[in-house]
């Protein structure tokens, strides 16, 4: 499968990008293996005629809307981020229509449409920065992820408003797993993400994007580390790091959305080139703009 995989990758010039959540045997098969903001910015620089986004349906989108010329592929269309659900086009407008000098910004998991009612976006990776580029005399709301938001809203002690969404899957971890982990591993580091409930966030060291917690543990002198968010990412880490040992939480972290693509879907996705990404023209030009906005921020 995995030769037949890169054969069709070879004959139509195809770029596979993968997210760090996704199935091991999906990552070594990827061209670029990343965080939401990392994928981002390869979709938007690649200039591939074909993208195979093996994600959740939000960052094959936001690939679409980088890279509107290109064919992109979403191998499993029942890969999707719960929480990208939790807030609609038509609450954002209701919500305008009653705070008219509200700015709002969006977490980048938000669908298409969401994003043509927002302000900005930003990512994990980003958030802090994004929002502290903000005018400070702005009321800000900031959506889908409370928990995020209040993470932001902590650390650079600004008040934001926050829509009542959450990851299903970064809820779950409560404050005694990490307090339990540290104890059977006192000598740890422990990463979580800044999805996590607030109260998980204050008993980490750092609250890091995926993308920033590979970052972290690769340039750390530390030797062990507990990993407090979805568990794919454990695929990279031992990888990258033969030398140091990486401990999941109990119980273990799971998103199943992203565990929906598999390598038959891939394949069966470059032989039909099917499905694509489709967004109407409305959609293409009014969510880009956030999304560009979000890219200026470093
Ligand atoms: P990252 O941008 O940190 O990869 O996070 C994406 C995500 O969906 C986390 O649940
Ligand atoms: Fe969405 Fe949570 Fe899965 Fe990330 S881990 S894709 S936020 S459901």
């Amino acid at each position: 499968m995995v030769n037949e995989i890169l054969e069709l990758k070879t004959r139509y010039n195809a770029l596979i990008l993968a997210h760090n959540y996704t199935r091991p045997e999906i990552q070594d098969i990827a061209d670029f293996v990343g965080d939401s903001l990392e994928l981002s910015r390869k979709a938007a620089e690649c200039h591939a005629p074909v993208i195979v986004f093996c994600g959740v349906r939000f960052m094959a989108e936001t690939a679409k809307l980088l890279s509107p010329d290109s064919i992109v592929l979403h191998p499993n269309p029942k890969a999707g981020c719960p929480m990208a659900e939790m807030a609609s086009p038509e609450e954002i407008r209701a919500y305008r229509a009653e705070h008219p000098d509200t700015m709002v910004v969006a977490y980048v998991n938000t669908t298409a449409a969401t994003k043509t009612e927002v302000d900005i976006c930003c990512t994990s990776g980003n958030a802090e920065n994004l929002v502290a580029s903000l005018p400070s005399d702005r009321r800000l709301l900031f959506l889908p992820d409370a928990n995020l938001g209040a993470n932001i809203a902590a650390k650079l002690g600004r008040k934001i408003e926050l829509w009542p969404g959450c990851c299903p899957t970064h809820n779950k971890i409560l404050p005694e797993h990490i307090t339990e982990a540290r104890q059977r591993h006192p000598d740890a580091i422990v990463l979580v993400h800044p999805e996590c409930l607030p109260a998980v966030v204050a008993l980490a060291d750092h609250a890091l994007s995926t993308g920033g917690m590979l970052r972290f543990v690769h340039e750390s002198p530390q030797k062990e580390f507990i990993i407090g968010t979805e568990g794919g990412i454990l695929h990279r880490m031992r990888k990258e790091n033969p030398d140091k040992v990486f401990y999941p939480l109990e119980p273990a972290v799971l998103c199943p959305n992203m565990k929906r693509i598999t390598l038959e879907d891939v394949l069966n996705s470059l032989r039909d080139m099917s499905p694509t990404v489709e967004l109407t023209e409305e959609v293409l030009r009014r969510a880009r703009d956030p999304i560009d906005k979000m890219l200026e921020v470093h």
